[in-house]
């Protein structure tokens, strides 16, 4: 806990234990939570304490930056606006939803964690991180920025942003590699939480993180807290966090074979074990028992990336002569049913190739 004996606001030698902060937490709160009422930002839902749209949103900022979580956000909430109606919607029309927003395993879990609140609990969102975490998708940080957020309880985070900010704060210089790397900053997220303020408190962290303590260029000259960050002191603020290098990004060369017979295209689900298991694409490799009648024309290129790949896709168009039929994960679609179906992100863009907008 933050030592009430050190009330300075000085900053101490480096300080061994963590969880522990040179100078006491009011120190930190006061500033931060003054510059977010002033310059926090206005975001969809941010508008309500309803947990569900707060779980949403915290389940799609995951992996996903805030401006593109926006649009996706009130799209979704259009389309499913109670977790009733998101537990009875079918499973592939909530990956339609998620389209474009990755990680499909996200949209799996948030539909089956649906299905459990309204079986469950009525319907009703339970108010505790711990028992937000026994629902499908639900980590620790999620359940806590629910129970927080939604309903002020005094719970910590830690994420990206509010890693950044408190490891700064600290000088916590330590390798984070590991999520055990993190447990001195959770202590020391929960010893600085004011505890009638928890909510605007994390999310105060959050928005600073990505404002004004960011990762490359944070702003120290403009920051509120600089006379008390143990990194601006030490001027290792760029140093601070030490994370591991990103991975190496491996290039790939594939080619797409829209394949086409009286008009219509085949598309194959991907399997489990694959990128985008459960959603639809055009075959990568020509499925056996297809005969191609004519030439084969290139229609273009896509690139895109996919966990620590560049992939570079070229697509071409045949026309079949005759054509098996299709496996349990094979259709046969008119192009204006692709519109209906879950797709991966460059099958997408390939379908858009041979169809109009
Ligand atoms: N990143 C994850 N959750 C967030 C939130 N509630 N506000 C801002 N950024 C976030």
């Amino acid at each position: 806990m933050v030592s009430d004996t050190n009330r300075t606001n000085r900053p101490q030698p480096r300080q061994k234990a963590f969880g522990e902060l040179p100078w006491n937490a009011a120190a930190i709160t006061r500033p931060l939570l003054a510059w977010y009422r002033r310059a926090g930002r206005d975001l969809p839902w941010r508008r309500s304490r309803d947990p569900y749209r707060i779980w949403i949103s915290e389940v799609m900022l995951q992996q996903t930056q805030v401006e593109r979580v926006r649009d996706y956000f009130q799209r979704f909430l259009a389309r499913f606006p109670t977790v009733d109606d998101l537990a009875a919607a079918p499973e592939p029309d909530v990956l339609r939803a998620w389209e474009g927003l990755g990680y499909y395993r996200r949209a799996r879990q948030l539909h089956a964690a649906a299905g459990q609140l309204v079986s469950r609990h009525g319907g009703i969102f339970p108010h505790t991180a711990d028992e937000l975490r026994q629902l499908p998708g639900i980590g620790r940080y999620t359940a806590a920025a629910i129970a927080s957020i939604a309903f002020n309880q005094p719970e910590p985070i830690i994420e990206a942003n509010s890693r950044r900010v408190l490891a700064r704060l600290a000088g916590y210089d330590q390798p984070l590699a590991r999520p055990r790397d993190e447990e001195p900053l959770w202590q020391l997220a929960a010893a600085v939480l004011p505890q009638r303020s928890a909510g605007r408190f994390n999310q105060a962290l959050m928005d600073f993180g990505a404002i004004i303590c960011t990762a490359a260029q944070p702003q120290c000259s403009a920051c509120p807290l600089a006379g008390v960050c143990v990194a601006k002191q030490q001027q290792r603020v760029t140093e601070i966090p030490h994370l591991p290098a990103p991975r190496t990004i491996r290039r790939l060369r594939e080619t797409a074979f829209i394949l086409r017979q009286r008009g219509r295209l085949l598309v194959e689900r991907r399997q489990p074990g694959e990128w985008w298991e459960g959603l639809w694409d055009f075959p990568r490799k020509l499925p056996t028992g297809i005969k191609i009648a004519g030439p084969r024309h290139q229609v273009g290129e896509v690139s895109y990336t996919v966990t620590h790949h560049q992939v570079s896709c070229r697509v071409t168009l045949s026309e079949v002569s005759a054509r098996p039929r299709a496996t349990r994960h094979q259709r046969w679609v008119r192009p204006n049913d692709l519109a209906t179906l879950a797709m991966t992100a460059p099958g997408r863009r390939i379908a858009r190739l041979v169809t109009p907008r």
